[in-house]
């Protein structure tokens, strides 16, 4: 089976820029893909050819909101996926694992499958406290909701710094959140991300239990995103 891309473009690109990256891609023989663009760009990206997802939303479905987005509405949109708990989120906008609660199970009771994504910070592990941080965090997941759920092990300080763990420390957290998880007999996925990129993402893919790479600032070029593709389709 093809390794899934997920592809993070945070608060980047232009609306002309994501008109180009989707005639890219929908000229490329991508599969396997998820596009998570800015909100506001989400209706230019959407394609038959690969899936869109949101990189956040609200968990209340409609209301005196101010601007927020829920997953309602993104389910109406066509969204089919949604980043929750990104790190950014966590630690710039404060949310806590109370929120992302919340909001994965309204992305459930809405159809849309999370991205849910865990790790540790620097002191963390340094601290050898990576296993019980993922444990902390998985602990949120309401296990008895999902069929599917996408897990992201993404250790905070090696996103957008070039940095990352050994292959065998990124494998020795996969197959721990793969194993609790299957122990409760949910089909799961689980992605590596922070710092991937061209160099690195065949080895990353072909470690035991890595079912694909979630990819921030290298997947802001769609060539790049088709070149990374290529290495491990
Ligand atoms: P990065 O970001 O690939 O730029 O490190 C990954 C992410 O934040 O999801």
């Amino acid at each position: 089976m093809s390794k899934l891309l997920v592809a993070n473009l945070k608060m980047n690109l232009t609306k002309d820029e994501i008109i180009n990256y989707k005639k890219v891609l929908e000229e490329s023989n991508i599969d396997n893909i998820i596009i998570c663009p800015s909100s506001i760009h989400l209706p230019f990206l959407l394609s038959d050819k690969y899936e869109v997802g949101s990189q956040n939303g609200y968990f209340i479905n409609k209301g005196a909101y101010t601007g927020e987005i829920s997953f309602y509405q993104l389910k109406d949109m066509g969204i089919n996926y949604s980043i929750i708990g990104h790190s950014e989120r966590r630690n710039i906008f404060n949310e806590n694992n109370g929120l992302i609660f919340n909001k994965l199970k309204s992305c459930i009771e809405n159809n849309i499958l999370p991205i849910l994504c865990i790790g540790e910070n620097k002191e963390e592990r340094l601290g050898s406290k990576t296993i019980d941080v993922i444990n902390e965090e998985l602990k949120y997941i309401p296990y008895d909701m999902f069929n599917e759920i996408i897990i992201a092990y993404e250790p905070i300080w090696a996103i957008g710094t070039g940095l990352i763990p050994t292959m065998s420390e990124i494998s020795e957290v996969l197959t721990y959140i793969k194993k609790i998880l299957n122990e409760k007999e949910k089909s799961v996925k689980v992605l590596y991300g922070g710092s991937v990129n061209i160099s690195n993402i065949k080895e990353i893919c072909s470690l035991d239990n890595c079912d694909g790479v979630l990819i921030g600032g290298a997947s802001n070029d769609p060539n790049n995103l088709i070149n990374m593709y290529n290495e491990v389709k």
